[in-house]
């Protein structure tokens, strides 16, 4: 397990090919499977491929246009990662209305549902990246209104996936844990 996680990486660069519906399949189960608070199984996945991705891509460019108008060249970089991207999911948290705590316990949820996604997806050979800021659109209304999420959810991560067409060599930087830790 520990080399599995090690062994984990943000991939941006896919190959130009489509990801075969079990494989994807897969990955929707694999994230069923994460703990949650009082099983309220908060999160909700919406897949895109082909023609929805292209509908996204119009909203990514609409929102990069109006916030970097005098920026072309860093709006076609970060199209990139659409337009080069095969599959991409996005991943919604359950709002509970009236109650901050279990909110923040579904977005919690959420989260681990989306690393075992993560791992799911480097067992089947894919690459994955979890993206919130720029074109992953998770801190603005404009993905969340496009793929028709309710007003009882928020988004948590936009995942865009395929097979890998970069291997990261370098080595992981991390802190280790003696110095995140505290023995009481
Ligand atoms: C909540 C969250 C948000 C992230 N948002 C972005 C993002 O918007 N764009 C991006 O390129 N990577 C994003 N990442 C990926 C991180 O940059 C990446 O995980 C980090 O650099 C560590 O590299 P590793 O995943 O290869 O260990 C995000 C990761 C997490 C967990």
């Amino acid at each position: 397990m520990l080399n599995a996680l090690k062994k984990r990486r943000a991939i941006r660069k896919f190959e130009p090919r489509e990801v075969e519906r079990e494989k994807i399949e897969t990955i929707l189960e694999a994230a069923t499977y994460a703990p949650n608070d009082r099983m309220r199984e908060p999160w909700h996945l919406y897949v895109m491929q082909g023609e929805s991705l292209k509908g996204y891509e119009k909203v990514a460019l609409k929102y990069l246009e109006q916030r970097f108008p005098t920026k072309p060249q860093l709006i076609d970089s970060s199209m990139e990662a659409i337009t080069k991207t095969p599959l991409i999911i996005v991943v919604t948290s359950a709002i509970v209305e009236g109650d901050e705590g279990a909110t923040k316990d579904n977005e919690f949820a959420v989260s681990s549902a989306i690393m075992s996604m993560w791992l799911m997806a480097e067992e089947l050979g894919l690459g994955m990246v979890w993206r919130t800021r720029g074109v992953g659109l998770v801190h603005d209304t404009a993905l969340h209104t496009y793929i028709g999420a309710s007003n009882q959810e928020q988004l948590v991560g936009t995942l865009c996936i395929g097979y890998p067409a970069e291997t990261i060599t370098t080595p992981k930087k991390r802190t280790p844990f003696k110095e995140k830790t505290t023995w009481l």
